[in-house]
């Protein structure tokens, strides 16, 4: 038997999946169904979140309920408090969320017996219950960073203000949290990515919705998945002028370096959510009145398509519109788990749905049988 080895599993289709449908022909982002482009400029990211969970957006009567359930929860309660307290300051603040996700799913005594598709409803339950307590965790993880004490939720305001609340002790104009509500709706959802495969292979082994999330917080860390997002903005501080961005980039390309925020698995011509979220950072640029930043942005993009024809992902113009929103740097990471749980989760529901151990084979290349 010849074995093909697809490094990566590039190219390799593992599983059918009604969540979302990533066409790179067309650069389109389906989320079940719904072009991802109309959900950031219609829908909130609440609505968003409840659609890759039930499969439709809600009606204003089941959206009202969703809220209520989300803002219900936001408050962390004092041992996850205390665990992320003990933290130290190196950690990264991926540590952190996934420290304490693991701590909440540690909490939750309901979890031994319930880990296979009859009880959806039950996951459906905890999944709310990360979506509903990450805003919090990241927040306050920002917030000790700064020497500053937690914020307590506010119950009358949508997610994405009350996530900025949470984190500044404020909640900024509308165009700011219009901007991180359409990030939200970007990140939330992709296919079989690096960490939604980790999560559907913990889950196939019959293992909990929080192992789940805890294994895809940790595929999401490295800097070729989600951690380009923060990798972008040192490379901003790196380059620091516009003026700057091209030789950088020439030196960059000498080294053999990887440019964050550039390139991506699947889509080859451009991700399709760059134009909406660098509409959103273009009214960030201006509130914030940063034409610097506008101006080493398009250089850099231009000077790496010139020289390499590789477009931006998202995590490109997401970088820097979450550094002008005021995040620091290494907040940008737990940013994108905030959002992506709700894909991560939504697919281990559907893993579950028809589940089959995810086992692949290899070829061995070691020596041939020999004895001690
Ligand atoms: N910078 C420089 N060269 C690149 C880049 C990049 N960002 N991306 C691809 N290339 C080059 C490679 O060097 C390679 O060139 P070669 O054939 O001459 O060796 C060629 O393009 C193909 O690249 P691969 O890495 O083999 O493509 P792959 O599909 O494995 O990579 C990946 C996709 C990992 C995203 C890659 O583009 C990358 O490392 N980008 C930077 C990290 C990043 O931005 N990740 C975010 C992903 S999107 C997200 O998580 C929202």
């Amino acid at each position: 038997m010849t074995e093909e080895i697809r490094k990566g599993l590039a190219g390799v289709v593992v599983d059918a999946t009604a969540i979302s449908k990533v066409n790179p022909e067309t650069n389109s982002l389906l989320y079940r169904g719904y072009p991802v482009q109309e959900l950031a400029e219609k829908c909130t990211f609440e609505e968003v979140a409840y659609l890759l969970w039930h499969g439709e957006l809600p009606s204003p009567a089941q959206l009202e309920e969703f809220q209520e359930l989300e803002r219900s929860q936001r408050h962390l309660d004092n041992t996850v408090k205390r665990v992320i307290d003990e933290l130290p300051l190196t950690a990264h603040p991926m540590d952190v969320v996934r420290t304490a996700i693991s701590v909440i799913g540690a909490q939750d005594d309901t979890v031994p017996a319930l880990a296979s598709s009859a009880d959806a409803e039950a996951n459906l339950r905890r999944a709310m219950s990360m979506f509903a307590r990450i805003p919090a965790i990241v927040a306050y993880d920002q917030r000790r960073r700064r020497g500053l004490e937690l914020v307590e939720p506010r119950d009358d305001l949508a997610y994405s203000a009350n996530f900025l609340y949470m984190t500044f002790g404020e909640v900024p104009e509308l165009v700011v949290v219009n901007a991180f509500d359409v990030s939200m709706i970007l990140y939330a959802e992709h296919s079989f990515n690096a960490s939604t495969f980790t999560a559907r292979v913990v889950t196939s082994t019959l293992s909990d919705i929080y192992s789940a999330v805890v294994g895809a917080i940790g595929a999401l860390k490295g800097p070729l998945h989600g951690g380009a997002n923060e990798a972008v903005m040192h490379v901003f501080d790196e380059i620091e002028i516009a003026e700057r961005a091209e030789a950088w980039l020439d030196q960059a390309l000498v080294e053999k370096r990887k440019i964050m925020g550039f390139g991506h698995r699947v889509y080859k011509s451009g991700d399709s959510r760059v134009p909406t979220m660098k509409k959103a950072l273009d009214t960030l640029i201006e509130h914030y009145d940063r034409p610097d930043m506008a101006e080493l942005y398009d250089r850099l993009e231009a000077a790496m398509d010139a020289r390499k024809a590789i477009k931006p992902n998202l995590d490109y113009p997401s970088g820097p519109a979450y550094s002008l929103m005021g995040f620091d740097t290494e907040l940008f990471t737990p940013l994108f788990v905030a959002s992506r749980v709700t894909g991560w989760t939504a697919h281990i529901l559907e893993q579950l749905e028809a589940n089959a151990l995810i086992r692949p084979l290899s070829l061995y290349v070691g020596p041939d049988e020999r004895h001690v």
